[in-house]
């Protein structure tokens, strides 16, 4: 017998009592596991459909209406991030406030379509321009989780190459990718926001952002108009975040018509309406609609630069910018 191991009579055989022991553990563990994997679904479906944490995580109390107040937020102590590229899901962990277990994990999903409201300020309590963004656009109580991540991605990769000029966002909806452009970087004067069917909260998430930055008050215009009825000129920055089909090609158009620098996350590709060429053998269609994109963008004497915005906030993610080479 080699030392430190112990006795065959005790681990050999199923009815050894390490092997009863260790399968008496197995069945106590099992539904607990099971309860907990059961328990980690719910609250992950609840959060991401309410775009909030469950009451009991945040540290809510009822109130006699019924209705939830905010008891201040609660910086979350983030334990683990769950995928690793760009914005991951982040599960996040509050110590034990659920039946006394020993803490528990809940999922906050960028890509989530829940508006963000006060609720979801805890989760946002540092003092980067991101976090202070999201507080805003928390207050204003209107904006999809998704679209605050898709302006911040997008506008950030834009700033990065173009400044100056006026910002149009065309198809613009909230405005909240133009506005984004003017707190990254004040070296825009201004930005118009166009879309056909201006949602009516648009007002609440510019006011919420004029509260918080002053400075860009009486700078955005929001025009509700199609994009065929906007003047843009050479010095603009056009943008536009899912422009849904060849409505990106008309921004694309738009924007090599007046020689104007253009960045476009394209979505929604329409096999019918977009040109997918002959590539679709080799490739998906979408893929092959963005490609030509590209390369039509480049035979009109434009530089192109082709990236992408985190998968994890947005599977139509093909960022495509493109300047004039004068
Ligand atoms: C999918 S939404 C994107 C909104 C916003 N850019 C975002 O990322 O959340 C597409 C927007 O394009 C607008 N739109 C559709 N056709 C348009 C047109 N011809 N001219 C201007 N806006 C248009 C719609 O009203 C809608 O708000």
């Amino acid at each position: 017998m080699a030392a430190g191991a112990p006795p065959d009579g005790l681990w050999q055989g199923a009815d050894a009592p390490i092997s009863l022991e260790a399968s008496r553990l197995k069945d106590k563990l099992r539904p607990l596991k099971a309860r907990e994997r059961k328990e980690y679904l719910d609250l992950t479906k609840l959060d991401n459909a309410a775009a909030v944490r469950p009451l009991s995580l945040l540290g809510l109390r009822l109130g006699a209406t019924g209705r939830s107040a905010p008891a201040g937020p609660r910086p979350l102590h983030r334990v683990q991030e769950v995928r690793t590229v760009g914005y991951a899901s982040t599960v996040e962990r509050d110590g034990g406030a659920l039946s006394g277990q020993e803490g528990f994990a809940v999922a906050f999903s960028p890509s989530s379509r829940g508006r963000l409201t006060d609720r979801d300020l805890g989760r946002f309590p540092d003092d980067t321009l991101f976090h202070r963004l999201a507080r805003a656009v928390c207050h204003a109580g209107c904006l999809p989780r998704k679209e605050l991540y898709e302006a911040w991605e997008m506008g950030r990769r834009v700033r990065r190459l173009f400044r100056g000029g006026r910002v149009v966002d065309l198809g613009g909806g909230h405005g909240l990718l133009a506005q984004v452009m003017l707190l990254l970087d004040d070296s825009s004067a201004s930005a118009l926001v166009v879309d056909k069917a201006l949602p009516q909260s648009s007002a609440r998430v510019h006011d919420a952002l004029v509260d918080a930055w002053p400075r860009i008050s009486g700078r955005i215009a929001f025009v509700a108009s199609g994009l065929e009825d906007v003047e843009i000129q050479a010095a603009d920055v056009v943008v536009s975040s899912h422009a849904c089909g060849n409505l990106t090609d008309q921004v694309l158009d738009r924007a090599v018509a007046a020689g104007a620098r253009v960045a476009v996350l394209p979505c929604c590709h329409d096999t019918v309406t977009c040109e997918s060429g002959e590539l679709s053998g080799w490739i998906d269609r979408p893929l092959a609609i963005d490609i030509l994109r590209a390369v039509r963008l480049e035979q009109q004497d434009y530089r192109i630069w082709t990236q992408t915005i985190p998968a994890s906030i947005t599977p139509k993610n093909r960022l495509l910018l493109g300047a004039p080479m004068r």
